[in-house]
């Protein structure tokens, strides 16, 4: 498989690996595959090509219920590209991931952006967050206004007054789990997930304590979505800093 679709024997070879780390996903995605195997010859839409992908992202990109396996719908198409491009490349590390999209051109990695750019499924549940008051507030506070003293800027800032994010880069931040968010915030600290230098979220998360952490993540986390979450237009809104994946 050179930069051709993501094949069904890739995804049997995903799914073999994987049996044994999450017996749910396992089965999931086993089963999708077999599903797509009795198909003589399978419709070739962009529905059927991401079949492997919804297994974990879930229909339409809409995520499923599992802590740590983010939606993807709605996202702007050129985030997700430099997503997928990043694990191809190794500069963002998950192992089912790397390997699928190993030897994908840029162009296939791009319109696979697209489609779940394009996707506009159900928002998920309510979360009702189980910290304290005291540190939702300090999430809420981080989020919106920063922390001048300790270098750290509202995530509003970049991310829009509604977190729904601005194209074509920059993601929202809604419909994301508290476990999820904070691993990423973590992965920046740690050098395990860069983005195009500056990496302003490196730069972002290398201010965060441990506390600012959970808390604001725990307050993003129980957002509620908006009927209309799509990302602002590009150049809505002066970012504080440069971001290298955001043009201005
Ligand atoms: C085995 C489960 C699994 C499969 C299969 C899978 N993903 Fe993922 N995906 C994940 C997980 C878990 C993450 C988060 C990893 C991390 O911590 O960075 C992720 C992250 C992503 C992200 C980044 C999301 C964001 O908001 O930054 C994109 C884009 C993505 N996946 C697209 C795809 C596509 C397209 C496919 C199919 C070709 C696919 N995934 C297949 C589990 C999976
Ligand atoms: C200077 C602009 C800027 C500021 C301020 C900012 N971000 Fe970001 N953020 C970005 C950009 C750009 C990306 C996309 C990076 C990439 O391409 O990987 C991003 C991505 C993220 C992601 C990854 C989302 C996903 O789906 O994986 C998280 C989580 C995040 N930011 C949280 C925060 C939090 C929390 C704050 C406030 C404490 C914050 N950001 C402040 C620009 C910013």
């Amino acid at each position: 498989m050179t930069g051709g679709p993501i094949s069904l024997a890739a995804a049997a070879m995903i799914a073999g690996r994987h049996c044994g780390w999450f017996p749910l996903l396992a089965l999931l995605l086993c089963s999708s595959v077999a599903r797509a195997q009795t198909d003589r010859q399978p419709p070739d839409t962009m529905e059927a090509r991401v079949l492997a992908c919804v297994a974990c992202h879930g229909p339409a990109g809409r995520g499923i219920d599992n802590d740590y396996f983010p939606r993807l719908a709605g996202k702007p198409a050129g985030y997700l590209t430099n997503q997928l491009i990043a694990f191809r490349d190794g500069r963002r590390r998950y192992t089912p991931m790397n390997y699928l999209l190993e030897f994908q051109q840029d162009s296939y990695l791009r319109q696979m952006a697209e489609y779940f750019a394009a996707q506009r499924p159900p928002p998920p549940p309510e979360i009702v967050p189980v910290v304290s008051q005291e540190i939702l507030d300090r999430g809420r506070s981080l989020a919106m206004t920063g922390d001048a003293e300790h270098g750290v800027p509202a995530c509003a800032a970049c991310h829009g007054p509604a977190f729904t994010g601005m194209e074509p880069a920059i993601p929202g931040l809604l419909g994301l789990r508290a476990s999820y968010l904070s691993a990423q915030l973590g992965a920046w600290r740690y050098g395990t997930r860069t983005a195009t230098a500056p990496d302003c979220m490196q730069n972002v998360a290398g201010h965060l304590t441990e506390l600012d952490v959970t808390a604001v993540t725990a307050w993003l986390a129980a957002l509620p979505i908006p009927p209309d979450s799509s990302p602002t237009a590009r150049g809505a809104w002066p970012l504080p800093f440069a971001c290298g994946s955001q043009p201005k």
